[in-house]
């Protein structure tokens, strides 16, 4: 486990951080916990979907405890969803965050974890988001409508695809010539590994409270 516990008398966020791919933002959260960015907050775990996510070697290299679950390895849809919820109750966590998760969430579990559990989207929500807006396709779109700003977004989990209400924004720019590839990766970089450190802290430190589906950030 992997935490960073400052906060005198708090007792630090349990982080659950769940994955299917690269894991460049487990890494971002992962740096910034270790580096002091992330305050009173401990990552107890990580999930994936997907055995051969590079995400999962990141978390061994940081021994933070990981588990694989695929819904291709169960019968059912149903089943694997009580797998799942299963295996995220075991870390016991705080809160989940999504990095990078590509799995329909089981509607269980977002009322389970309503106002708990957060996810990290490539794109300035309300636009480019919703059902099969994910990843790379996401900056194929933008690019592709001539949009100049992009960005990402931290929001909570509701039932919606993407509308959750919304913790962080951060914008930006689209230059001449960007391919999906370069677009990907300046939104990384200039967003992404930013904001979900930082909302991250901000719920660990009791900042952030949902008011009328929005959020009320206390700086
Ligand atoms: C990130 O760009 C994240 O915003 C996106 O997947 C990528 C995962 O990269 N998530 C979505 O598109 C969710 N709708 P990573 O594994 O390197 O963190």
């Amino acid at each position: 486990m992997l935490n960073n516990t400052c906060a005198a008398g708090t007792k630090p966020l349990r982080v659950l951080v769940m994955v299917s791919g690269g894991g460049t933002n487990l890494q971002a959260i992962i740096d910034r916990v270790k580096d002091g960015t992330i305050t009173n907050t401990e990552i107890v775990g990580v999930i994936s979907n997907n055995k051969n996510a590079y995400a999962l070697t990141r978390a061994e290299e940081n021994e933070i405890p990981s588990l694989c679950i695929s819904p291709k390895d169960f019968e059912t849809r149903g089943i694997f969803n009580g797998k799942l919820l299963e295996a995220v109750e075991s870390f016991e966590p705080d809160l989940v965050v999504l990095a990078g998760f590509l799995v329909v969430i089981p509607p269980e579990m977002i009322r389970k974890y309503e106002n708990r559990m957060i996810n990290i989207h490539p794109s300035l929500i309300p636009s480019f988001c919703g059902k099969g807006y994910y990843g790379l396709k996401v900056h194929e779109a933008a690019l592709e409508r001539g949009v100049k700003v992009v960005g990402a977004t931290v929001h909570f989990v509701d039932e919606g695809t993407d509308t959750g209400p919304i913790i962080l924004q951060k914008a930006v720019e689209v230059q001449q010539g960007d391919t999906p590839e370069v677009l990907q990766r300046r939104v990384m970089e200039q967003a992404e590994w930013k904001i979900l450190p930082r909302a991250i802290d901000l719920i660990a430190n009791g900042k952030v409270r949902v008011e009328d589906h929005r959020t009320v950030i206390e700086q």
